[in-house]
């Protein structure tokens, strides 16, 4: 499978996703790693890995849709299959939805459909729930919305701080994702 990475920031999970491929874990291949911020650390570590990276912003394109024509012909032009959201925080236009029905999921810190948005980890916390933890689903047009493919729960701690808690599902998160995809990989190769 030919897979497309969508990053706007750190990229810890490109990094969780790119290692378990270069451990076997994941029968596929990174064929884009895309940021919309030209100045990402994800796109270091794509470097790093010998992954090709392109990126382009919003505010460079007369409109939203332009910047999607634009993200979908690089995508078409490396024939992706699965379009990998990781720290993404955009929500996907329509064009894009309806050319890869099915084929882009999300990874979310928290138990959708709870805090949902930009600040998941946060927003459980101070909520100050029994439990919280990560949601990889397929994308649809709403925000964190889509079905739910597997999710991973973490009890919150009285010690907790938001800092521990951010670590604890990270950790998760590292653990998640790539298991989900070597799961759509292997369902795919059927
Ligand atoms: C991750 O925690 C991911 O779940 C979250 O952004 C972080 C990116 O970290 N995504 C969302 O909140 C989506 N609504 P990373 O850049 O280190 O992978």
């Amino acid at each position: 499978m030919r897979l497309a990475v969508l990053a706007s920031g750190n990229g810890s999970n490109f990094e969780a996703i790119v290692q378990s491929i270069e451990h076997g874990k994941i029968d596929a291949e990174i064929v884009l790693l895309f940021s919309d911020h030209r100045d990402a650390y994800v796109l270091e570590r794509g470097k790093k890995h010998d992954v090709f990276t392109q990126s382009f912003e919003l505010k460079e394109f007369e409109n939203k849709a332009s910047y999607e024509k634009a993200l979908l012909e690089l995508l078409q032009s490396q024939q992706v299959d699965l379009v990998i959201l990781a720290g993404y925080m955009r929500i996907i236009g329509k064009d894009l939805l309806q050319a890869y029905p099915n084929r882009i999921i999300n990874i979310h810190p928290a138990l959708l459909p709870d805090f949902p948005g930009l600040h998941g980890i946060r927003d459980a916390f101070e909520a100050r729930v029994e439990e919280t933890g990560v949601t990889v689903h397929y994308v649809d047009d709403g925000v964190d919305t889509g079905p739910i493919i597997a999710q991973s729960a973490v009890k919150l701690d009285p010690a907790d701080t938001l800092e521990t808690l951010e670590e604890k599902i990270h950790a998760i998160e590292h653990q998640l994702y790539p298991a989900v995809i070597a799961k759509i990989v292997k369902d795919h190769q059927r």
